[in-house]
């Protein structure tokens, strides 16, 4: 199969939902990741996104959708009651934007979206080309990052045809996404706000506007209790390099090896060093993680290196996708890097 790359364009768009229609695949931006959309409430276009990925049909899918309105969402099918009050609040404070929301599925999604679960992952996207071909094809699209399974995901069109040039046959090309990671997704266990995946929508800015202590639980938060989430393997995002995350700042460079730094002050790098955030905000280095780790890992290097985090708001969400990708931590001793590989469980 040949894959286009168009830019978005009202006849992209229309191109698009002639094929999306027909119950094929078309990769979108969204402004976290590119997404790669199929029919969401149709079974069979549903399969193909499993298949095209290599993706295990026991990870469930978000729905997108181009209304913020919950309501509407519930008389659509889409969701069912009881609905938590909080999920509104949030709905209409973050919508459109980068946050997903796990709720009672409506009798109109069919189990090959959430993976046999009683709830539904959805979310409205902010990103103007999302938002036009949700608008123009007026049903929700399931879509997962358009990447292979376990792989990093894209975050411009270029990185998605990297990954299934061939496999479909239209990516709308939209630019390189805002934020740079997935969407931050909450659950309401026991009507209790609990963040599954960190993002950029933080546990602190949903803590603020609830009034009430929003929790992390994934794997990568040892503070947690267990991940309720399928999707949430401890090995995801990973480049095909392994990966150590170094426990302090890189300050010397290996042949063969590729560094990611979160920031450096020198004037001069050598090519195999790159920067994660020049003007030092955790956001910049959230949008360029994943186009960072796609350019080492390309150069396929021994080992790629990544500085430590610092400490933030956005911090865990970061941590989060950089452990996930990641074989172990490296550990500067006696003169040089120690690397330790992690059991992966
Ligand atoms: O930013 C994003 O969310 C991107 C863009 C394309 O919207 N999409 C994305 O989809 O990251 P995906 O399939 O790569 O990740 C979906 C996440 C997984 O961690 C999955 O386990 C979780 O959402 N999820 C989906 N349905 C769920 C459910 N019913 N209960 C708990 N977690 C669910
Ligand atoms: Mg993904």
């Amino acid at each position: 199969m040949k894959t286009r790359v168009l830019p978005i364009s009202p006849a992209s768009i229309q191109e698009a939902c002639h094929i999306l229609r027909q119950g094929d695949l078309v990769a979108f931006p969204t402004e976290t990741v590119y997404g790669l959309g199929a029919l969401g409430l149709l079974p069979s276009a549903v399969q193909k996104i499993f298949e095209a990925k290599g993706r295990p049909s026991t990870d469930p899918l978000i729905l997108h959708m181009s209304s913020t309105d919950l309501a509407q969402a519930r008389a659509n099918g889409v969701i069912s009651d009881p609905i938590p009050q909080e999920s509104q609040l949030l709905a209409k404070t973050f919508w459109p934007g980068p946050l997903t929301l796990i709720l009672p599925r409506g009798t109109k999604v069919p189990h090959e979206v959430t993976a046999g679960l009683e709830t539904v992952a959805v979310r409205c996207p902010s990103h103007l080309g999302a938002q036009q071909l949700l608008a123009a094809i007026g049903a929700p699209l399931a879509a997962p990052s358009a990447n292979r399974f376990g792989r990093i995901s894209p975050t411009d069109a270029s990185a998605v045809l990297q990954e299934l040039d061939g496999k479909i046959p239209l990516i709308l090309d939209g630019g390189s996404c805002l934020n740079g990671i997935e969407s931050t997704v909450v659950s309401f266990p026991q009507n209790q706000p609990t963040i599954l995946r960190p993002g950029v929508i933080t546990a602190q800015a949903i803590s603020q506007l609830l009034g009430n202590e929003c929790r992390i639980s994934c794997h990568t938060q040892p503070q947690g209790t267990p991940a309720s989430s399928p999707g949430m393997l401890a090995s995801h995002y990973a480049p095909r390099s392994p990966l150590y995350s170094c426990q302090e700042p890189i300050k010397t460079f290996l042949p063969n090896f590729q560094h990611i730094l979160f920031f450096s002050s020198q004037e001069s790098k050598p090519d195999h060093a790159h920067i994660l955030s020049p003007n030092q905000r955790p956001e910049e280095a959230a949008q360029n993680l994943y186009r960072l780790l796609r350019i080492a890992d390309a150069q396929s290097p021994q080992a790629i290196l990544i500085d430590p985090i610092p400490p933030s708001d956005l911090a865990p969400a970061l941590q989060d996708r950089i452990f996930r990708a990641s074989t172990g931590s490296a550990i500067w001793q006696g003169g040089s890097w120690t690397l330790q590989a992690r059991d992966k469980t």
